[in-house]
């Protein structure tokens, strides 16, 4: 059975990444050591993952890349915008993820990945430019102040001459910028394309952030464009309805790379198990320019309301309303620089069980940020091309297992589900390599 064919992959993939800061550094410099045999890609289900196909005495295990056909990582050129004028190779210094050792073996790669002029509006990003949260750019490399709609057109601009340049077959354009301040979703300028188009040309610098001109440039020029930050973005009527035009794919939003993997994990537990829960306390200490960025309150809003979208899905109070109808879910970061990008959580989970008696668990997690999110970069990065050349149009759910808060066109109900997500992807990669998808367990 092939129901759905994927074009193979031939010749150069371009990731233009959106964002030359912490996770985009990290996420380039894992990649091109990868290719070169030097490191080894930890956590990206593309590289290292093996799965079932087939069933029963049919069944076989194999690695996502004899399923389906994925990008060559040497095929892959990379290109930035950012409003620091940093290359990539001094980025990953500045940022101080990874070791210097880690980073020298692919140097004159790296220095060649010089950032393009931003579309920038400082108004989406204050603390990007306020000297207290530690280095301000310096110029602040950024288009000349313009309208919305030129802004898109050198985007577009700088989107062909990036292909011309590197002779790419395909390019992806990648939002891993800063989280913006948050837009919500308004009817008469997201509602429809032409809308949309409207409010770039009456330049509504309101209603239009910075990432969706990226956006509205990538899906004009045929690239998928996926939403790395919780921003709204692609996550709008216009947009579904322009990648579904372009016949390329969204994908989004937001990493689900740490405190919200574990509470997307653990949560199932609790309603598999019918194990009630009171509340949930989450807190964060972030020290890196993202939570810098993050600790303006208006962008903060962005985040708060990407991570608190989950429990409230899994918890499912219409179906058990006398284990969940009363969750108090509270979500908080804190700026805390000495930790950098080394961030940690705490999770108070107050849960009860048999006749109502009370418990607690506590959940610890001193992670990596940048260290989770580079290989979900990776997958995400292969899989929107494996998308774009199946001729996949609009949101990609499969890719939900991605993101903390996937997006669904206009009634639809995300899932938040991890082990739920990870069945949608693997029965998108059977179908995509033409077997059949199935519930069978692994
Ligand atoms: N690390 C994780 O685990 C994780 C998880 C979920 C989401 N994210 C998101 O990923 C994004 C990147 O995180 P990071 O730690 O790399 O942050 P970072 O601050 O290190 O990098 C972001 C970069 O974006 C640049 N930028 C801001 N506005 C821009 C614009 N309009 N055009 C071009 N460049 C612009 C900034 O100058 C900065 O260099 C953030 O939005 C963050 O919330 C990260």
């Amino acid at each position: 059975m092939k129901s759905v064919k994927v074009k193979p992959a031939h010749g150069k993939l371009g990731v233009m990444c959106v964002g030359l800061g912490g996770v985009a550094s990290t996420f380039i410099v894992g990649t091109l050591m990868a290719r070169k045999g030097l490191a080894v890609p930890v956590g990206a289900f593309s590289q290292l993952g093996k799965m079932r196909v087939g069933r029963g005495a049919e069944k076989q295990y194999k690695a996502v890349g004899e399923i389906i056909p994925l990008a060559d990582l040497n095929d892959v050129v990379f290109g930035a915008w950012d409003v620091f004028t940093d290359n990539a190779y001094e980025s990953a210094l500045y940022c101080k993820v990874l070791k210097p050792e880690d980073i020298e073996p692919v140097r004159d790669e790296l220095e060649r990945i010089k950032p393009m002029k931003a579309c920038f509006d400082k108004d989406f990003a204050q603390n990007l430019l306020n000297p207290e949260y530690g280095r301000t750019p310096d110029p602040v490399w950024a288009m000349p102040a313009d309208t919305r709609w030129n802004y898109a057109q050198n985007l577009r601009k700088d989107i062909q001459d990036f292909r011309k340049n590197n002779g790419c077959d395909r390019v992806i354009v990648f939002w891993i910028a800063s989280t913006e301040s948050y837009v919500p979703r308004n009817e008469q300028v997201h509602g429809s394309l032409a809308q949309f188009e409207q409010a770039l040309k009456n330049d509504d610098r309101v209603h239009i952030a910075p990432s969706m001109v990226y956006a509205y440039a990538a899906l004009q020029e045929g690239c998928p464009f996926i939403m790395g930050a919780p921003n709204v973005c692609v996550d709008i009527p216009a947009m579904f309805e322009l990648s579904k035009q372009k016949n390329v794919p969204i994908i989004g939003k937001d990493f689900k790379s740490g405190q919200t993997m574990m509470k997307s994990a653990l949560a199932p537990t609790f309603r598999t198990r019918l194990l009630g829960v009171n509340g949930w306390f989450s807190t964060n200490i972030l020290g890196n320019r993202d939570g810098a960025v993050i600790d303006y309150p208006t962008n903060f809003e962005t985040k708060r309301v990407s991570k608190s979208s989950s429990l409230e899905w899994i918890l499912d109070q219409d179906v058990y309303p006398q284990l969940y109808s009363d969750v108090y879910h509270k979500v908080k970061i804190n700026f805390y620089p000495p930790r950098n990008d080394n961030k940690e959580s705490w999770d108070n989970i107050d849960i009860f069980g048999w006749m109502g008696y009370p418990m607690q668990i506590k959940v610890n997690f001193l992670c990596r940020d940048s260290i989770l999110a580079a290989p979900i970069c990776l997958d995400l990065m292969l899989f929107a091309d494996v998308a774009l050349r199946a001729g996949l149009a609009g949101v990609q759910e499969w890719l939900s297992f991605y993101v903390k808060k996937p997006m669904t066109y206009d009634d639809g109900i995300p899932c938040h589900d991890l082990f739920m997500e990870f069945a949608m992807l693997k029965n998108k990669i059977r179908e995509l390599g033409g077997y059949e998808p199935d519930q069978e367990l692994d």
